[in-house]
């Protein structure tokens, strides 16, 4: 956790958004794998965690916004719970920890908000994402778990997104930290690819990296040869050479700040002549797109310079033709790259997308467009310095969407299918790295990790 200060920090500028009210963060619960005792590792809400620092279940924060108190509820350890998990601070000595003076015990959550209720005042709380917190929201609440995601306040998400979509230095130094954990998980799986070794086996190890620095990973992680499957998070194949693997992994502290980092790579360490020609590519849509993030600039720009980038180099390749700009403007170029260039980054890996996609990315001057693959953009909107964001182009031939392209007669313009289908069996090329968004420009956050070819191949081979 961190000094109490920047929790009460935090609290008073939530404060300083709404003037009515009270606002509710719940921790989250435990989740069970296969029975009650037998749970998922923890992860505290992102939230909670922001506002109130605790890493535990059990707890709720309240934020009186007209009288400015703020409570903690939660209860004691039993001698029962002493005996399996260990003594504990007690609840006024954690909640003193992150500057709150007020605990009251968890059961007495359920009376402050029917009084609140009463009285007529408005109770916000953000969107819930589980099943277990849907309950507990009805049950504090009184709605039907069903009905309680739609009245969630849509005045304390905005006021939520506005302060942490903004990164103080403090939360830098920890994404940055990430980083350089997934500087050694990214290594790592450059100098464990070699022919003969599973997927599983290197997945493993990079996972472990994380765990081992004290947090875990900021999201399963997705490894496989088959890198035109977008988020494949199977492990089952035997590595070849001839083919490249994605790699696309994060690792998340107990602050709970992730990294997010793909790198792609040729199995046994060289990539041939046709990998390195659609790899330069991919690349150079990253890096050109990442010189042109600046504040100022709406990410959906960056989005179609990295676009337009894929296009001029499909199209050098033979795989394009016609004209680069109208084939871009046409979406074209979706066959191959049908995600968007990034998201925000945080202490979720898609950060506060529970808060709703259009929430964080987009405001009321950029809205989604609904043309596929342009669709899909989770940030579109203008960009602040601050800003932590991903910059993920790829290039995928998914054999599915070629054909589906072809048999409708899609973008026959500037799509060459015939040399399209001799790269079914390609695979695909994603490379994703942690931007900031300075006064002046930005920055790729934290120790570099290899991706040009020469110093990916260098990695691999040594
Ligand atoms: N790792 C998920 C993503 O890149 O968005
Ligand atoms: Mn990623
Ligand atoms: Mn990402």
């Amino acid at each position: 956790m961190f000094a109490k200060e920047v929790y009460s920090d935090r609290r008073n500028r939530l404060k300083k958004e709404i003037k009515s009210g009270i606002a509710l963060f719940l921790a989250n619960q435990e989740a069970a794998m296969n029975y009650a005792a037998n749970t998922y590792h923890y992860r505290q809400d992102s939230h909670f965690s922001y506002f109130f620092g605790l890493p535990h279940p059990g707890f709720a924060g309240l934020i009186d916004f007209e009288s400015g108190e703020e409570f903690l509820f939660g209860n004691d350890l039993e001698i029962d719970d002493i005996i399996w998990m260990g003594p504990q601070p007690s609840v006024a000595e954690q909640a003193a920890q992150v500057g709150i003076q007020k605990t009251m015990a968890y059961d007495k959550l359920i009376e402050s908000l029917q009084k609140a209720g009463t009285t007529g005042r408005d109770i916000h709380f953000l969107p819930p994402y589980r099943g277990e917190m849907m309950i507990e929201l009805g049950q504090l609440l009184g709605y039907k778990p069903s009905e309680v995601k739609a009245n969630a306040s849509l005045t304390l998400i905005k006021a939520v997104v506005k302060l942490k979509e903004i990164k103080d230095a403090l939360e830098i130094s920890e994404i940055e930290k990430a980083v350089d954990i997934a500087w050694l998980m990214h290594t790592t799986a450059m100098k464990m690819a070699k022919p003969g070794i599973t997927e599983q086996q290197i997945a493993g190890t990079i996972e472990g990296i994380a765990l081992s620095h004290g947090g875990s990973v900021s999201f399963p992680v997705i490894l496989s040869m088959d890198g035109q499957i977008l988020h494949n998070h199977s492990h089952h194949n035997i590595l070849e050479l001839g083919r490249m693997l994605v790699v696309d992994a994060g690792a998340e502290l107990s602050s709970l700040y992730d990294s997010d980092i793909t790198r792609t790579l040729p199995v046994g360490g060289k990539f041939n002549a046709r990998q390195k020609e659609i790899y330069e590519i991919v690349l150079k849509a990253n890096m050109d797109s990442i010189a042109a993030t600046r504040p100022g600039a709406e990410y959906r720009e960056m989005h179609f310079i990295a676009a337009t980038r894929i296009t001029e180099g499909l199209k050098a390749a033979g795989l394009m033709k016609g004209n680069v700009e109208d084939a871009v403007a046409a979406g074209a170029h979706t066959l191959f790259f049908p995600h968007g260039l990034g998201h925000m980054l945080g202490m979720d890996v898609h950060d506060m997308e529970g808060l709703g996609e259009n929430n964080v990315g987009y405001d009321e001057h950029t809205t989604r467009a609904s043309q596929f693959g342009t669709a899909y953009l989770r940030l579109g909107k203008k960009l602040r310095p601050g800003y932590v964001l991903t910059n993920e182009p790829g290039i995928y031939f998914i054999p599915a969407l070629i054909d589906k392209f072809r048999a409708e007669g899609q973008f026959m313009d500037f799509i060459n299918y015939d040399k399209a289908e001799k790269y079914k069996d390609f695979g695909g090329i994603r490379i994703e790295d942690d931007i900031l968004v300075t006064e002046t420009g930005q920055r790729v956050l934290g120790k570099p990790i290899p991706k040009s070819v020469a110093d990916v191949e260098e990695t691999a081979c040594n």
